[in-house]
């Protein structure tokens, strides 16, 4: 294994992404932040010094690699008051993450309550020298990485404020490709640009690192050959585009073989209810694909078009496919989730199965280490929190409401091979695998197997609904964690970061 090191100073800076300055939370001085690039198998050694001082943001951090399942690291994965306490101000901490053969394409961010709409996210990339789709590509760098982000231009902490007193999500200012977009009213900003030479074949890793916001990607005038979802490997399906919910990635092969000239990518945003911002256009999220030997210039064909060959998701399955674990088989644990939104004396909940999440002051993995979770819990706490036996097949089945939005659900430490997707038929024979499924009006059926030890996350990646409350903890096999033959082993700096920010003032 060879160690990879990467030094992130979190600070608070100006910067206009869309033309319009305001006051962030970045890594490294940058949005997104620095591009964390490693080779399958390398152990991942990220300092993250919290230097963050600007009173009107959360001056305390976390950061969460989205995607990576941390096997036995449970301790690095990130989510304030999951597994780690805040880092405080003025104070370090180095994640130390061994990828165990994980590759693909994964990003990370902020995970203390709403820090990242702020500006704490960017890509996380591993290569694979021994990827089955190789001779589909030719070029995979950090030049065809493409993210795609909501911005706002106010700091988070008061949006959330008016949200959670019982009013609809924020609408952002602008949505950007690459760190670059534009508002309504706001200066022309040059579109961010993505250069191809004639003939070859580009690996675009499209990542959707959004608080809020899904997209529905194409390019003018190319197809677009998904091999790659979520950091799983897919069997290879050609579409013209696709929706990608916020947290979702994909890797989709193009090929540059159409006339020398400039085409649109577009990324119209996709919110689901209707934007009282007058800041947004909501189709206005483009950049351009730029031909080597054409013009400096933007496309003169229409912009704003729709996409015949839309990706439906239930369409992919992952490449190395044993099927959804346990078969069509009835799984050992089977939970429904239910979820539902209230507004109470002008305070907003997002609930499942009527309770709403609520963080405890100290990390469950603390209370893990400290044996409080040795018997099956039934979601009926605040902390939300339910124990998975070690190596049960467990099936989730998320009940969506029909209040309109999709609800993109992350997992945490997993993988999970979607058995039902929105709309999609009954699957247990090959699914599609991935680490973030949308949840609309339907239910939506999701199989993994408990197989990694740990306190983890399930809550829907539009980020205001999380901090409403709209997630749940499964503690999967505590008693392996904490004492079996390869229990975690925590380090001392970890239990520090509890020590340090409980005596905060
Ligand atoms: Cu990107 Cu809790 O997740």
């Amino acid at each position: 294994a060879v160690d990879v090191n990467y030094n992130f100073n979190i600070v608070n800076a100006n910067i206009a992404p869309d033309g319009f300055s305001r006051a962030a939370v970045l890594v490294n001085g940058a949005f997104p932040g620095t591009l964390i690039q490693a080779q399958k198998n390398d152990v991942l050694h990220i300092t993250v010094n919290n230097q963050l001082s600007n009173p009107t943001m959360r001056q305390s951090t976390t950061i969460h690699w989205h995607g990576l399942f941390q096997m036995r690291t449970a301790s690095e994965d990130g989510p304030a008051f999951v597994t780690q306490c805040p880092i405080a101000p003025g104070h370090s901490y180095t994640y130390d993450i061994p990828l165990n053969g994980q590759s693909g394409t994964f990003w990370y961010h902020s995970h203390l309550s709403s820090q990242y709409v702020d500006g704490l996210r960017g890509a996380l990339v591993v290569y694979d020298p021994t990827d089955p789709h190789l001779s589909l590509y030719d070029e995979d760098n950090a030049n065809t990485v493409i993210t795609l982000a909501d911005w706002y231009h106010n700091p988070a902490p008061g949006l959330e404020d008016v949200f959670l007193a019982g009013n609809d999500e924020p609408i952002p200012d602008s949505g950007t490709i690459n760190g670059i977009g534009r508002y309504v009213g706001g200066p022309t900003v040059v579109r961010a640009r993505i250069n191809v030479v004639t003939g070859k074949r580009y690996r675009f890793r499209v990542i959707n690192i959004s608080a809020y916001s899904g997209f529905r990607f194409s390019i003018e005038g190319h197809s677009l050959t998904i091999i790659e979802v979520d950091g799983i490997n897919h069997v290879a399906k050609t579409v013209d585009g696709f929706d990608i919910y916020a947290a979702q990635r994909y890797s989709v092969v193009l090929n540059a073989n159409q006339p020398v000239k400039n085409y649109w990518i577009r990324a119209p945003m996709e919110l689901q209810h209707s934007s009282d911002n007058h800041n947004l256009d909501t189709k206005n999220v483009y950049a351009v694909l730029h031909y080597s030997g054409a013009p400096d210039a933007e496309p003169t064909t229409p912009a704003d078009v729709g996409v015949q060959n839309l990706l439906q998701e239930y369409q992919l399955a992952a490449l190395e496919n044993p099927g959804a674990p346990g078969g069509s088989a009835p799984a050992d644990r089977v939970i429904d989730l239910d979820f539902g939104r209230s507004v109470i004396n002008n305070k907003l909940e997002w609930t499942i199965n009527g309770v709403q999440y609520q963080s405890p002051d100290l990390p469950t993995l603390l209370n893990i280490i400290a044996n409080n979770f040795t018997v099956e819990s039934d979601f009926s706490q605040p902390e939300h929190t339910s124990v998975l036996n070690f190596n049960d097949v467990v099936e989730l089945r998320i009940h969506g409401s029909a209040n309109g939005h999709i609800h993109p659900f992350h997992l945490h430490g997993h993988a999970f091979d979607i058995v039902q997707s929105m709309g999609g038929p009954v699957n247990y024979v090959n699914p599609p695998r991935r680490d973030v499924v949308g949840v609309g009006g339907s239910t939506v059926i999701i199989r993994f197997r408990a197989d990694n030890p740990g306190p983890w996350f399930l809550h829907c990646h539009i980020d205001w609904h999380l901090e409403a409350g709209l997630a749940v903890v499964f503690a999967e096999a505590p008693n392996e964690q904490r004492t079996g033959p390869k229990a975690e082993i925590i380090k001392p700096e970890w239990l520090d970061l509890c020590t340090i920010y409980k005596a905060l003032p």
